[in-house]
């Protein structure tokens, strides 16, 4: 595919960076965003190294020499970053001088917003030596700093592309963790975490079968459901919780998991298959209790691809529909991507990324730290 030159600076496609807590890999997205929605232009995907990953899986949490191994992780990050924005721009046969910038969100290795931090790992400059376009990353950091969660932030993006003139609509990113957006026109956007999303059943079936995830929820759907693990598992304090609030690792990993006697003895695909339930109900829940209102849910991230946890959440929502956000022209794969190219777009503008509402912070503020060309 080869895009036309822009020949504004407003009209200059735009890079979008996403590596969620799934660590499955980085999602790449050059979009256009003069236009509602930023159509996309080109996307590619880059696994990361396997090796990287477990350090990046190996610094969410306390160890040796930390601020070494991270300054390391960061910079060879930015070098996986670049390597995929080459790929992206050769698939639109575009220079550095016709992108306007990449939003680039960086690696999760910590989020701990009541103690006034949450840390995404990017050696920023080096991204920006690397591939000559200015780049706009830390998009966290600054909510947090004004009280908020910096979590969710999709939510800005998904009301600009997805927001209908009468009907309520929910949008649901299904990455490691999960996210609701409650958009009705005419009221303010709401959003949260839901719990979580993939990235416990991505843990388990590792440790259990040596598979990065469960394709599809097959090996879940040799299981049947523990009742007694699931009401345990939907006992943690986080689902009490009312929004603004947003999870991570710290709240939801396999230590927590296992602590609950009842996995030890259990078939590890029944375990799976509660996984799954737990990421279903939790989400169900949110729509449920939703206000506004919801009339329709649109499913996005890795976990949309998973046909038994799509199912399930069609079996809990009926009648409702649960679509995913294809139909609305945006592939499942990318929306996340795209948000953060959106949100660096807004950084370039001036304009504030976050929702109050939705984070909790004490007002809209500019996201995001700029490394110019
Ligand atoms: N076909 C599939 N079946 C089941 N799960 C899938 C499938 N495709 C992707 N996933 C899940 O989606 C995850 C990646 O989702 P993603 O939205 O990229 O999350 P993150 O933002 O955390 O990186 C994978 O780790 C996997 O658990
Ligand atoms: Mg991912």
């Amino acid at each position: 595919m080869t895009i036309q030159k822009p020949t504004t600076l407003a009209q200059k496609p735009m890079i979008g960076l996403m590596s969620g807590t799934s660590l499955d890999g980085i999602d790449a997205v050059l979009c256009a965003p003069d236009q509602p929605g930023m159509p996309l232009l080109a996307s590619a995907h880059l696994e990361i190294p396997s090796r990287l990953r477990q350090e990046l899986l190996a610094l969410n949490q306390a160890g040796p020499d930390e601020l070494r191994r991270s300054a390391l992780a960061s910079q060879q990050l930015a070098r996986c970053y670049a390597e995929v924005v080459r790929t992206l721009l050769e698939a639109g046969g575009l220079a550095a001088a016709d992108v306007a910038a990449i939003g680039c969100h960086g690696q999760t290795v910590r989020h701990q917003p009541a103690d006034g931090y949450t840390l995404q790992l990017v050696d920023a400059a080096l991204l920006t030596e690397l591939t000559g376009i200015t780049t706009v990353t830390n998009f966290r950091s600054r909510d947090v700093a004004a009280g908020g969660q910096g979590a969710p932030l999709v939510p800005a993006f998904h009301a600009a592309a997805f927001q209908h003139a009468a009907l309520g609509r929910a949008v649901v990113n299904i990455g490691g963790f999960a996210n609701i957006t409650l958009l009705r026109a005419g009221q303010p956007t709401r959003g949260h975490d839901c719990g979580p999303g993939n990235a416990l059943m991505d843990g388990w079936i590792l440790q259990q079968l040596r598979e990065r995830f469960d394709r599809d929820g097959l090996w879940a759907r040799s299981g049947t459901v523990l009742p007694a693990l699931l009401e345990q598992l939907l006992a943690h304090p986080f689902f009490m919780r009312r929004p603004p609030r947003s999870t991570g690792r710290e709240d939801f990993n396999l230590a927590w998991l296992t602590s609950h006697a009842t996995v030890a003895q259990a078939r590890p695909e029944d375990v799976q298959r509660t996984l799954l339930e737990l990421t279903a109900c939790a989400i169900a829940l949110d729509v449920h209790t939703a206000r506004p209102r919801v009339d329709e849910i649109y499913l996005c991230g890795g976990g949309a691809a998973n046909r038994l946890l799509v199912e399930r959440l069609r079996e809990l929502l009926s009648p409702l529909p649960v679509l995913g956000t294809s139909t609305l022209g945006m592939d499942e794969q990318w929306v996340e991507a795209i948000a953060f190219a959106w949100l660096a777009a807004q950084c370039l503008q001036g304009l504030p990324g976050n929702l109050p509402e939705v984070t909790g912070a004490r007002g809209p503020r500019v996201l995001g730290a700029i490394y110019p060309a």
